[in-house]
């Protein structure tokens, strides 16, 4: 098979580390793929949002099909180019076309479809500058704390939880005057949710799918989860709360009506959902659908699964999903995430890594790093993910840390308890 995968991160890496172990792989290329994933494939120097050049290079290559990592790319419609000419057409990609990507692309969206589809979730009112009044009235009706959420995508910011009515009439003042831009002109006010949170992952072809292992990550910077949020500082696999009765709920109250929901939308949808969503006294609750998959739960995820990656992608491909079972490995799988000082704010780049040769009993996801004159840089915030199996959490996580500790650059940073509330 001739694969390309789109993205540059530790998700992409993770994914092209599990498919470059299929037999049946004969060309696995990466756009723009980052300063691991050329050790497992062929980095190709196209951005993730250049769509003409990306078909051309699918078209000139012959991929058997394209698997799309990153949102932005799949809200920006590139599923709806390669259907929109006669010879990228015959190409599938995996990740929704554009009206799908409205589920992670837009909150108000994502909301109606729950409601619409009887998908649990929280109480909300989507707001613009026409209804405001509206807006605080229900924000009187809710208990503190307050939730909006811009409508548009915000870089994963664009979420605010606030314990103050009064702040949160300001905030919604401030998102309607630009806070973050056009993603804000629109706010979903939402009730909040009080449990446990955990990301779930379906790949589904539209009318099969299958259930990924679930994952918790970490996503605030600081330890014992404060500070500001970050795209994830660690995750971990297998979730002990989501046991098998749990699951169930979550595929009969979520999984299955969101596919169902889907096709009576007349939604085509190829590609992975990651449900975000809270367990609260055992019953699960959808906070948000992402059109992909997380990241860093996929560097927890992906190696927990046993199957062939490609033979299952293909398969998704082809519409042949409902014939699929996976196969998870029992082990718990953790990853630390090493990042640069300053982030998720200001940080710098290009700073040199070492140590990676010395690691061992880990698997090294590069996330944001370049090679350069043969040394490798780190160039992003999110630099390293150090995932590790273990008999239980604390054997994975004991693998993780004695790895991350091998591997050092100027101002690197990671948090030291990962897994810290399981
Ligand atoms: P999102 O960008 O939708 O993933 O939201 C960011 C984070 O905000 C989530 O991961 C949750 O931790 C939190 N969050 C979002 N919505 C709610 C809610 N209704 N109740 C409680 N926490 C929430
Ligand atoms: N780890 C959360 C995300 O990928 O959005």
């Amino acid at each position: 098979m001739r694969i390309l995968l789109i993205g540059s991160g530790g998700r992409e890496h993770a994914l092209a580390w599990k498919l470059a172990q299929s037999h049946t792989i004969e060309k696995l290329y990466i756009a723009p793929g980052n300063g691991g994933t050329h050790q497992v494939g062929i980095n190709v120097g196209i951005k993730s949002d250049a769509f003409e050049a990306l078909g051309k290079f699918a078209c000139d290559n012959k991929v058997d099909f394209v698997v799309v990592g990153p949102e932005d790319p799949l809200v920006k419609g590139i599923h709806d180019f390669f259907l929109s000419a006669p010879e990228l057409k015959k190409i599938p990609v995996i990740g929704p076309a554009r009206k799908g990507a409205q589920l992670e692309g837009s909150k108000k969206f994502a909301k109606e479809f729950m409601v619409r589809h009887k998908v649990p979730t929280a109480r909300y009112l989507s707001v613009t500058k026409d209804n405001f009044q509206e807006g605080t009235e229900f924000l009187k009706t809710l208990e503190p704390p307050y939730v909006l959420k811009a409508d548009g995508l915000a870089a994963g910011k664009g979420v605010l939880i606030l314990d103050g009515l009064l702040e949160a009439q300001n905030e919604l003042t401030a998102m309607f005057e630009g806070k973050f831009g056009a993603a804000g002109n629109t706010v979903v006010i939402e009730e909040y949710l009080n449990g446990i949170e955990l990301s779930v992952f379906v790949l589904t072809d539209g009318h099969g799918y299958v259930i990924l292992p679930e994952a918790k990550d970490y996503k605030r910077i600081g330890e014992g989860d404060t500070g500001l949020n970050t795209g994830g500082m660690g995750a971990i696999s297998p979730v002990p709360f989501a046991n098998a009765g749990f699951m169930k709920k979550v595929e009969e109250k979520i999984v299955k009506p969101t596919i169902h929901g889907l096709q009576a939308d007349e939604i085509p949808y190829k590609g992975f959902i990651f449900i975000g969503l809270m367990n609260i006294n055992g019953e699960p609750y959808v906070i948000e659908y992402n059109v992909r998959l997380g990241d860093p739960e996929t560097e927890v995820v992906i190696p927990r699964i046993k199957n062939d990656l490609a033979e299952v992608l293909l398969a998704a491909a082809e519409n042949r999903l409902d014939k699929v079972k996976l196969e998870i490995d029992e082990r718990t799988a953790a990853t630390v995430i090493m990042v640069s000082g300053g982030y998720p704010g200001h940080y710098e780049n290009g700073k040199t890594i070492s140590g990676t040769e010395n690691t061992n009993g880990c698997m090294l996801f590069h996330a944001g790093t370049e090679v350069q004159n043969g040394a490798l840089l780190t160039n992003g915030g999110r630099v390293l993910a150090v995932s590790a199996f273990g008999k239980n959490k604390a054997e994975a996580l004991g693998k993780s840390y004695e790895n991350v500790a091998k591997i050092n650059f100027e101002q690197v940073y990671y948090r030291k308890d990962i897994g810290f509330d399981l």
